[in-house]
């Protein structure tokens, strides 16, 4: 299975990447491909099979060539950054280049809350928005799509080993 990650340097990103090193039970040996700005200082962790390359996040073209051959993109950026027409653009590619899953850069609170959902796009990025895109695209069988919400400060549980309360959102219902 081959995966990208998108802003794997962050504090969710090394927190995924860290236990997707762990899976060693699976059969079939997961290839990741690191996606970053080309000003990051990211570095792939030594000894680890994670290939990096750098894109233009606001190039289709670039973005479609990254993630050709993918079956699955999680997106690690920034929430202040998760902005509705970024976010497609990211969206889009994976869909032209035929990824099967995009794992939403969600990693927030229980989405489907109104407390949450009337919370200002300005503070909290278009995570709403960017889910209806998905779950249009979803029904329209163009992608899978699925998402986690942990609540707040998923990374520092993660590290410490607790995580409360989890959630995971796919196209299918919750679980
Ligand atoms: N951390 C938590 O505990 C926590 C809690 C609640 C929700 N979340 C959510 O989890 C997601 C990831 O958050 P995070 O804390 O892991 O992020 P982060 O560590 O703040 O940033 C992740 C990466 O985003 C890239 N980035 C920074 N500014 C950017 C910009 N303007 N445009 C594009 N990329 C930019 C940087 O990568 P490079 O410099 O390598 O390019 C950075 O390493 C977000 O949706 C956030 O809201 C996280």
């Amino acid at each position: 299975m081959s995966l990208t990650t998108f802003q794997p340097g962050g504090n969710v990103g090394t927190a995924i990447i860290k236990e997707l090193l762990k899976d060693t039970n699976n059969n079939t040996p997961l290839t990741i491909t690191a996606l970053t700005r080309p000003t990051s200082p990211y570095t792939p962790p030594p000894n680890t099979p994670i290939t990096h390359r750098t894109v233009d996040y606001t190039s289709p073209a670039s973005l479609v060539s990254a993630f050709t051959g993918q079956d699955a993109v999680v997106n690690c950026v920034t929430g202040s950054a998760t902005q509705f027409s970024s976010s497609k653009l990211i969206i889009d590619a994976a869909v032209a280049a035929g990824v099967k899953v995009f794992f939403a850069n969600e990693f927030v609170s229980h989405m489907e809350s109104e407390q949450y959902r009337r919370l200002p796009e300005a503070y909290v990025g278009a995570k709403v928005r960017i889910r209806g895109y998905l779950t249009e695209l979803g029904g329209e069988g163009k992608i899978g799509w699925m998402s986690l919400n942990g609540g707040p400060f998923l990374d520092m549980c993660e590290s410490s080993g607790r995580v409360y309360s989890m959630r995971c959102w796919t196209g299918l219902g919750s679980c």
